[in-house]
Protein backbone atom coordinates (compact mmCIF):
# COMPACT_ATOMS: atom_id res chain seq x y z
CA UNK A 1 0.00 0.00 0.00
CA UNK A 2 1.53 3.58 -1.19
CA UNK A 3 0.20 6.87 -1.57
CA UNK A 4 1.99 7.99 -4.89
CA UNK A 5 2.20 11.30 -6.86
CA UNK A 6 0.18 10.73 -10.20
CA UNK A 7 3.36 11.29 -12.55
CA UNK A 8 4.92 9.18 -10.41
CA UNK A 9 2.69 6.24 -10.89
CA UNK A 10 2.18 6.93 -14.93
CA UNK A 11 6.16 7.03 -15.04
CA UNK A 12 6.81 3.53 -12.89
CA UNK A 13 4.22 2.30 -15.42
CA UNK A 14 6.15 2.69 -18.73
CA UNK A 15 4.40 5.82 -19.95
CA UNK A 16 7.40 7.65 -20.53
CA UNK A 17 9.86 10.12 -19.05
CA UNK A 18 8.69 12.51 -15.79
CA UNK A 19 8.55 14.91 -17.67
CA UNK A 20 6.46 13.27 -20.52
CA UNK A 21 4.03 11.76 -17.74
CA UNK A 22 3.38 15.12 -16.40
CA UNK A 23 2.93 16.86 -19.55
CA UNK A 24 -0.01 14.03 -20.29
CA UNK A 25 -1.82 14.45 -16.95
CA UNK A 26 -1.38 18.34 -17.67
CA UNK A 27 -3.30 18.05 -21.21
CA UNK A 28 -6.33 15.86 -19.55
CA UNK A 29 -5.31 13.24 -21.28
CA UNK A 30 -5.75 10.93 -17.58
CA UNK A 31 -8.45 10.26 -16.05
CA UNK A 32 -8.39 8.27 -12.61
CA UNK A 33 -11.18 6.31 -11.76
CA UNK A 34 -13.45 7.49 -14.43
CA UNK A 35 -12.23 11.48 -14.22
CA UNK A 36 -9.95 13.37 -15.20
CA UNK A 37 -6.95 14.73 -13.56
CA UNK A 38 -4.87 17.53 -14.59
CA UNK A 39 -2.90 17.60 -11.76
CA UNK A 40 0.60 15.80 -11.67
CA UNK A 41 1.09 15.87 -8.14
CA UNK A 42 -2.31 14.22 -6.57
CA UNK A 43 -1.36 11.52 -4.64
CA UNK A 44 -3.50 8.12 -5.33
CA UNK A 45 -3.25 5.00 -3.37
CA UNK A 46 -1.86 2.53 -6.20
CA UNK A 47 -2.88 -0.93 -4.75
CA UNK A 48 -5.71 -1.79 -7.48
CA UNK A 49 -5.72 1.94 -9.02
CA UNK A 50 -7.27 1.47 -12.42
CA UNK A 51 -6.92 4.96 -14.91
CA UNK A 52 -6.76 5.67 -18.48
CA UNK A 53 -3.55 7.25 -20.45
CA UNK A 54 -5.02 8.63 -24.00
CA UNK A 55 -7.97 6.54 -23.90
CA UNK A 56 -5.83 2.98 -22.90
CA UNK A 57 -7.28 1.72 -20.30
CA UNK A 58 -4.28 0.10 -17.68
CA UNK A 59 -4.20 -0.96 -13.63
CA UNK A 60 -1.20 -0.04 -11.45
CA UNK A 61 1.39 -3.36 -11.30
CA UNK A 62 4.45 -2.84 -9.08
CA UNK A 63 5.82 -5.01 -10.90
CA UNK A 64 5.54 -7.15 -14.73
CA UNK A 65 4.50 -10.58 -14.18
CA UNK A 66 2.64 -11.96 -17.48
CA UNK A 67 2.26 -15.27 -19.24
CA UNK A 68 2.45 -14.83 -23.36
CA UNK A 69 1.72 -17.33 -25.78
CA UNK A 70 4.43 -17.05 -27.94
CA UNK A 71 4.28 -17.74 -31.62
CA UNK A 72 5.97 -19.15 -34.08
CA UNK A 73 8.62 -17.07 -35.87
CA UNK A 74 9.65 -14.87 -32.67
CA UNK A 75 12.75 -14.79 -31.11
CA UNK A 76 13.07 -14.09 -27.57
CA UNK A 77 15.63 -11.39 -27.44
CA UNK A 78 15.45 -7.93 -26.86
CA UNK A 79 18.12 -7.27 -30.10
CA UNK A 80 16.53 -10.64 -32.30
CA UNK A 81 18.82 -11.07 -35.45
CA UNK A 82 16.32 -12.33 -37.44
CA UNK A 83 13.04 -12.61 -36.32
CA UNK A 84 10.84 -10.12 -35.05
CA UNK A 85 11.43 -9.90 -30.58
CA UNK A 86 8.65 -11.29 -28.61
CA UNK A 87 8.58 -8.39 -26.56
CA UNK A 88 7.06 -6.14 -29.57
CA UNK A 89 3.96 -8.47 -29.13
CA UNK A 90 3.40 -6.34 -25.36
CA UNK A 91 1.84 -3.15 -24.21
CA UNK A 92 4.33 -0.17 -25.48
CA UNK A 93 4.14 0.75 -21.38
CA UNK A 94 5.48 -2.41 -20.69
CA UNK A 95 8.18 -2.34 -22.83
CA UNK A 96 9.23 0.74 -21.62
CA UNK A 97 9.21 -0.03 -18.46
CA UNK A 98 12.83 0.77 -16.35
CA UNK A 99 13.36 2.62 -19.92
CA UNK A 100 13.11 -0.70 -21.87
CA UNK A 101 16.58 -1.37 -20.30
CA UNK A 102 18.19 -4.21 -18.87
CA UNK A 103 16.41 -3.41 -15.82
CA UNK A 104 12.99 -4.11 -17.77
CA UNK A 105 10.93 -7.06 -18.30
CA UNK A 106 12.77 -10.00 -19.35
CA UNK A 107 11.79 -13.13 -20.77
CA UNK A 108 12.35 -15.99 -17.56
CA UNK A 109 14.46 -18.64 -20.23
CA UNK A 110 14.06 -18.87 -23.59
CA UNK A 111 12.05 -20.62 -26.45
CA UNK A 112 13.93 -21.00 -30.02
CA UNK A 113 12.58 -18.99 -32.66
CA UNK A 114 9.59 -21.62 -34.19
CA UNK A 115 9.12 -23.04 -30.64
CA UNK A 116 5.56 -21.85 -29.27
CA UNK A 117 3.84 -21.72 -26.20
CA UNK A 118 4.00 -20.68 -22.57
CA UNK A 119 6.90 -17.99 -22.21
CA UNK A 120 6.98 -15.92 -18.91
CA UNK A 121 7.96 -12.23 -18.75
CA UNK A 122 8.58 -10.57 -15.32
CA UNK A 123 10.93 -7.69 -14.37
CA UNK A 124 11.63 -8.86 -10.78
CA UNK A 125 15.19 -10.07 -11.20
CA UNK A 126 14.81 -12.45 -8.08
CA UNK A 127 11.05 -13.93 -9.27
CA UNK A 128 13.25 -14.35 -12.42
CA UNK A 129 16.34 -16.27 -10.97
CA UNK A 130 14.23 -18.31 -8.58
CA UNK A 131 12.04 -19.27 -12.01
CA UNK A 132 15.12 -20.20 -14.48
CA UNK A 133 17.62 -21.64 -11.42
CA UNK A 134 18.35 -25.29 -12.29
CA UNK A 135 18.47 -25.99 -8.49
CA UNK A 136 14.63 -25.32 -8.19
CA UNK A 137 13.79 -28.17 -10.72
CA UNK A 138 10.76 -26.35 -11.74
CA UNK A 139 9.29 -28.50 -14.38
CA UNK A 140 8.29 -27.57 -17.80
CA UNK A 141 6.23 -29.77 -20.22
CA UNK A 142 6.58 -29.89 -23.89
CA UNK A 143 4.22 -31.30 -26.45
CA UNK A 144 7.30 -32.57 -29.37
CA UNK A 145 5.84 -33.24 -32.55
CA UNK A 146 8.32 -35.80 -33.98
CA UNK A 147 9.92 -36.46 -37.86
CA UNK A 148 9.55 -40.78 -37.18
CA UNK A 149 8.05 -42.42 -34.79
CA UNK A 150 8.45 -42.65 -31.85
CA UNK A 151 9.57 -46.14 -30.19
CA UNK A 152 9.67 -47.68 -26.57
CA UNK A 153 13.49 -47.36 -26.31
CA UNK A 154 13.52 -43.50 -27.20
CA UNK A 155 11.33 -42.90 -24.39
CA UNK A 156 13.87 -45.28 -22.33
CA UNK A 157 16.65 -43.42 -23.08
CA UNK A 158 15.82 -40.60 -23.10
CA UNK A 159 14.22 -41.48 -19.24
CA UNK A 160 17.39 -43.11 -18.53
CA UNK A 161 19.68 -39.74 -19.69
CA UNK A 162 21.74 -38.43 -23.05
CA UNK A 163 24.71 -37.02 -22.86
CA UNK A 164 24.75 -34.02 -25.47
CA UNK A 165 27.53 -32.85 -26.90
CA UNK A 166 28.70 -29.80 -24.68
CA UNK A 167 28.19 -31.21 -21.34
CA UNK A 168 29.85 -35.03 -20.23
CA UNK A 169 26.79 -35.11 -17.45
CA UNK A 170 23.70 -36.63 -19.17
CA UNK A 171 19.95 -34.94 -18.87
CA UNK A 172 17.61 -36.87 -18.88
CA UNK A 173 13.65 -36.04 -19.06
CA UNK A 174 12.02 -36.13 -15.67
CA UNK A 175 8.48 -37.86 -17.11
CA UNK A 176 8.16 -38.41 -20.92
CA UNK A 177 5.07 -40.37 -22.70
CA UNK A 178 4.14 -41.29 -25.65
CA UNK A 179 0.92 -39.14 -26.93
CA UNK A 180 0.54 -40.56 -30.30
CA UNK A 181 2.52 -42.13 -33.45
CA UNK A 182 4.48 -38.54 -33.79
CA UNK A 183 3.98 -36.97 -30.62
CA UNK A 184 5.82 -36.80 -27.02
CA UNK A 185 4.77 -35.35 -23.72
CA UNK A 186 7.86 -34.58 -21.99
CA UNK A 187 8.82 -32.93 -18.69
CA UNK A 188 12.23 -31.06 -18.01
CA UNK A 189 13.39 -29.46 -14.90
CA UNK A 190 16.19 -28.17 -16.60
CA UNK A 191 16.36 -25.67 -19.49
CA UNK A 192 19.93 -25.94 -21.60
CA UNK A 193 20.56 -24.87 -24.58
CA UNK A 194 17.77 -26.22 -27.49
CA UNK A 195 17.53 -29.18 -24.74
CA UNK A 196 14.39 -30.87 -26.15
CA UNK A 197 15.86 -30.49 -29.98
CA UNK A 198 18.99 -32.08 -29.03
CA UNK A 199 17.56 -34.72 -26.49
CA UNK A 200 15.47 -35.99 -29.39
CA UNK A 201 18.37 -36.09 -32.11
CA UNK A 202 20.55 -37.83 -29.42
CA UNK A 203 18.05 -40.64 -29.52
CA UNK A 204 17.29 -40.51 -33.15
CA UNK A 205 14.67 -38.66 -34.18
CA UNK A 206 14.10 -35.27 -34.75
CA UNK A 207 12.09 -32.61 -33.62
CA UNK A 208 9.29 -30.83 -35.89
CA UNK A 209 7.12 -28.95 -34.11
CA UNK A 210 7.43 -27.47 -30.31
CA UNK A 211 5.19 -26.11 -28.13
CA UNK A 212 5.46 -26.00 -24.29
CA UNK A 213 1.85 -26.42 -22.37
CA UNK A 214 3.04 -25.78 -18.60
CA UNK A 215 5.79 -24.30 -16.68
CA UNK A 216 5.69 -25.69 -12.85
CA UNK A 217 1.48 -25.27 -12.06
CA UNK A 218 0.63 -22.95 -14.64
CA UNK A 219 -0.76 -24.38 -17.89
CA UNK A 220 -1.12 -21.96 -21.20
CA UNK A 221 -4.96 -21.43 -21.23
CA UNK A 222 -7.12 -22.47 -24.12
CA UNK A 223 -8.18 -18.94 -24.47
CA UNK A 224 -4.72 -17.04 -24.60
CA UNK A 225 -4.35 -17.00 -28.62
CA UNK A 226 -0.81 -16.81 -30.28
CA UNK A 227 0.51 -13.30 -29.64
CA UNK A 228 -2.02 -12.62 -26.77
CA UNK A 229 -0.40 -12.04 -23.02
CA UNK A 230 -1.93 -11.83 -19.57
CA UNK A 231 -1.28 -10.68 -16.32
CA UNK A 232 -0.73 -13.19 -13.92
CA UNK A 233 -3.09 -13.70 -10.84
CA UNK A 234 -2.16 -13.76 -7.42
CA UNK A 235 -3.21 -17.07 -7.07
CA UNK A 236 -1.13 -17.92 -10.46
CA UNK A 237 1.89 -16.71 -8.77
CA UNK A 238 1.61 -18.20 -5.29
CA UNK A 239 0.95 -21.09 -7.37
CA UNK A 240 4.04 -21.35 -9.24
CA UNK A 241 6.42 -20.26 -6.92
CA UNK A 242 5.27 -23.20 -4.40
N1 LIG B 1 14.18 -27.01 -26.02
C1 LIG B 1 14.42 -26.67 -27.30
O1 LIG B 1 15.10 -27.39 -28.02
N2 LIG B 1 13.88 -25.53 -27.78
C2 LIG B 1 13.09 -24.72 -27.05
O2 LIG B 1 12.61 -23.70 -27.54
C3 LIG B 1 12.84 -25.08 -25.71
C4 LIG B 1 13.40 -26.23 -25.21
Amino acid sequence: MANIRLDDILYSQGFGTRRVCAGLIQQGLVTVAGVPCAEPAIEFETDGLRFTVQGVAWEYHEKVYLMLHKPAGYECSQKPGTYPSVYTLLAAPIRQRGGGAAAGVQAVGRLDQDTTGLLLLSDDGKFIHRMSSPKRHVPKIYEVTTRHPVDDRQIQRLLAGVVLDDDPKPVRAAACEKADELQLRLTLTEGKYHQVKRMIAAVGNRVEGLHRSRIGSLVLPPDLKPGQWRWLTTDDLASVQG
